[in-house]
């Protein structure tokens, strides 16, 4: 068989031991094969074999290209299941008020933080808003990530919020990393519904969702996007969760909610009521709603760079996650608020310090676990034949360096689908 391409003699080739499409829960979260001396064969963008060096050598005929990993690490490629990445504005002044003492949610309240981004969004047209993006996304593609999910969120209102939608799938389709898109209309209540939020979550339920089917036919897309909330004080009570996400399942939308970032209101639990893809942020999740994310199917993704961002001490409480049996996974909230992080690398290395856990099991949450927080669990995130070639040479000489290095970037090369990309 011939094939496109052979990446060889790789220091390690590490990948998470588990390929029927599931996370790893629990205790099992961290569960690696290691290769020493390993290859990987391509073929037609897939993986066909994954071995020892010599192995795959015998296993496969002629490469027409082939890439020499000595002394470097092979990893999937990274996938980020959490982001706010197309916005336009800046808020760098926010920044300094906060370090001034100013809350995050003061700053909300008094019209500043998501409100003053969606101004400046609400502006743009779709083509100022891929522009935005892209350097951006360049920047996660150059830290390893080759699946980003994309929020929508800074339009909040129903032509603004489809610029965004339309934006994340140009992304998706011109560029490289593989864009998976997220309708996220009730992130805030914009300025013209303040006071009025029944009637904002009426508008996201009855005009904005079926506008999102809608305009997902017109650009072809073959699924519907995720359907997110913010559930938060300030934002949207447990109720009005409750109704958008209802209404989004109702016509066939996958879902995530933000709940428990700064107060525990119950929607990891609702998310796990609704059957929900993913619960994401989870930092003052009560113990009943830890046991059950453990009990469920739905993804607990944590963002540590956002307690990160704000200069805050609380992290989400992992090991109690994976003591409940919890499928965890990690991504870098990247938006202009609290967290302007374009890099896993850096995720991992908070994740590991703050949620005190393994390079291994930091590795596989951002990985096969958040390839599952997408959806994609079956198709990337893991290095075995069958699977998509989204793959990483990392220089570095041993994968535990992933987490216990930071502030520099380990990735030397990126290839994604079969082709070499950054
Ligand atoms: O995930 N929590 C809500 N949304 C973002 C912040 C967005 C912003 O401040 O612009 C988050 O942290
Ligand atoms: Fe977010």
């Amino acid at each position: 068989m011939e094939i496109d391409l052979l990446i060889h003699s790789a220091a390690q080739v590490v990948s998470a031991r588990r390929r029927d499409g599931a996370p790893q829960r629990g205790a099992q979260l961290g569960e690696l094969t290691i290769i020493r001396d390993g290859a990987v064969a391509i073929r037609g963008g897939q993986i066909v074999a994954v071995g020892t060096t010599a192995a795959v050598r015998r296993q496969v005929g002629p490469a027409e290209r082939e890439i020499d990993a000595t002394g470097r690490v092979v990893t999937p490629g990274f996938v980020d299941p959490h982001t706010h990445l197309v916005w336009m504005g800046d808020r760098a002044a926010e920044f300094e008020q906060r370090i001034a003492g100013a809350s995050y949610q003061e700053i909300m309240a008094a019209g500043g933080g998501i409100i003053s981004t969606v101004r400046a969004t609400r502006q743009a047209t779709v083509a100022e808003l891929v522009d935005a993006a892209r350097p951006r996304l360049e920047r996660m593609l150059a830290h390893g990530s080759t699946t980003v999910e994309v929020k929508t969120g800074y339009g909040l209102n129903t032509d603004a919020e489809l610029r965004q939608l339309e934006a994340s799938v140009i992304l998706d389709r011109e560029h490289p990393v593989r864009v998976v898109p997220t309708f996220l209309g009730a992130h805030a209540i914009p300025a013209e519904y303040r006071g009025h939020t029944a009637a904002y979550v009426e508008l996201v339920v009855t005009e904005m969702l079926p506008a999102v089917v809608e305009k997902s036919r017109e650009l072809g897309l073959d699924s519907l996007p995720f359907c997110d909330v913010f559930c938060e004080e300030g934002a949207f009570d447990l109720a009005q969760s409750r109704r958008i996400l209802e209404a989004a399942r109702e016509l066939g939308f996958p879902l995530k909610i933000h709940a428990d970032e700064f107060q525990p209101l119950g929607g990891a639990r609702l998310a796990v009521e609704l059957g929900a893809v993913s619960a994401d942020h989870l930092v003052v999740t009560a113990p009943a709603d830890i046991a059950a994310l453990g009990a469920a199917e739905t993804v607990a993704v944590s963002l540590p760079s956002t307690p990160f961002g704000l200069g805050q001490s609380a992290y989400t409480p992992a090991r109690a996650l994976l003591a409940a049996g919890a499928a965890l996974a990690l991504a870098t909230d990247c938006n202009p608020g609290t967290a302007w992080n374009e890099s896993l690398p850096f995720v991992m290395a908070l994740a590991c310090r703050y949620l005190k856990i393994t390079p291994a099991q930091a590795l596989v949450a951002t990985t096969l676990n958040s390839a599952c927080a997408l959806n994609w669990g079956a198709r990337i995130g893991v290095l075995a034949p069958g699977y998509a070639a989204d793959l990483l040479l990392l220089d570095i000489p041993d994968y535990r360096h992933l987490g216990y290095r930071f502030g520099t970037n380990p990735v030397a090369l990126v290839v994604k689908d079969g082709q070499v990309v950054g």
